[in-house]
């Protein structure tokens, strides 16, 4: 049987990091486990509240372990940012590999508690899960903003991050290092990136010894990920980025083929546009 937990400790002993994509359809499901197939790389595809309330949450779950089953593939399912508990326990029953339960938007000691409450009932559901919990501030949505949020309060601190991974139980912990979701206009055009706290990253790794996923993936420096990578990061979120070249895939076709009903001839350019910022980031995160 493949675990995410393997993969993921392999990869953290080869000193690479697992790309996590999210999708909220099948077309970015299609382009993802492509991507992967094609530089034969093992990935997390992700689905938040919202993209598994789209596409139903038994059916994401489904459709995943039907591919590493079929495949005999390295692709796992993660309940990304759920904020309750009961969103929770519908993710691990329907046989998510990993949840991000994020309370992160609370104080301290009730995300403790929450976090804490979380990995209890997750555990006891399916003692393989992980569990992701969340520290400090990473903004807002994957979307195109229009101007920076400002997150430098919300960093996360090291003591901190190990006071929380040791009372809660967590698996993987998601800190905030200078990572933010979603991009900014000038980020999209590729003028802009963000960058991160590399030394803040090295900091929380060597405090806490655990699993740490960075969120908010898109329209980083690739400089600044691979250090970020070097410095213990052992997952990587990307969604905005998938979803800009969804729609433009989608626009290009559209155009080009303005008579075209057909799903199948028209969803390829989609599926090809968002493969090609998969590959180069799955690239980029396996050190090739
Ligand atoms: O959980 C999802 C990610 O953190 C995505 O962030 O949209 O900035 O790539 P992103
Ligand atoms: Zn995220």
């Amino acid at each position: 049987m493949r675990l995410v937990r393997d993969v993921l400790e392999q990869a953290q002993k080869n000193g690479i990091a697992i790309g996590h994509f999210n999708i909220s359809d099948l077309v970015l499901l299609k382009a993802v486990f492509d991507a992967a197939r094609e530089l034969n790389l093992p990935i997390v595809v992700g689905a938040s509240q919202e993209e598994r309330n789209f596409m139903g949450v038994r059916q994401i779950a489904t459709l995943v372990q039907s591919l590493r089953e079929d495949f005999d593939f390295s692709i796992f399912v993660n309940a990304d940012h759920t904020h309750s508990l009961p969103k929770a326990v519908e993710g691990a029953r329907a046989g998510f590999d990993a949840i991000v339960f994020d309370a992160s938007a609370l104080p301290f000691e009730e995300n403790v508690a929450r976090t804490k409450e979380a990995v209890e009932a997750l555990k006891a559901i399916n003692p393989l899960i992980l569990v992701e919990g969340e520290l400090g501030d990473i903004g807002t949505g994957s979307q195109i903003h229009d101007k920076a949020p400002d997150l430098l309060k919300g960093l996360t601190n090291p003591e901190e991050a190990k006071q929380f991974v040791d009372s809660t139980g967590i698996d993987i912990l998601a800190p905030a290092v200078g990572n933010m979701h979603g991009m900014l206009k000038s980020m999209v055009r590729g003028e802009k990136k963000k960058h991160l706290d590399i030394a803040r990253i090295a900091q929380i790794k060597s405090a806490t010894q655990v699993l740490l996923t960075l969120h908010g993936g898109s329209g980083t420096d690739d400089e600044d990920l691979r250090k970020a990578i070097a410095a213990g990061i052992n997952i990587v979120h990307v969604k905005t980025e998938l979803r800009v070249a969804w729609r433009h895939g989608l626009e290009g076709a559209l155009a080009e083929r303005p008579a075209e009903i057909v799903p199948y001839k028209i969803l390829p350019f989609a599926v090809e546009s968002v493969k090609r910022v998969v590959l180069s980031r799955l690239n980029l995160f396996g050190g090739r």
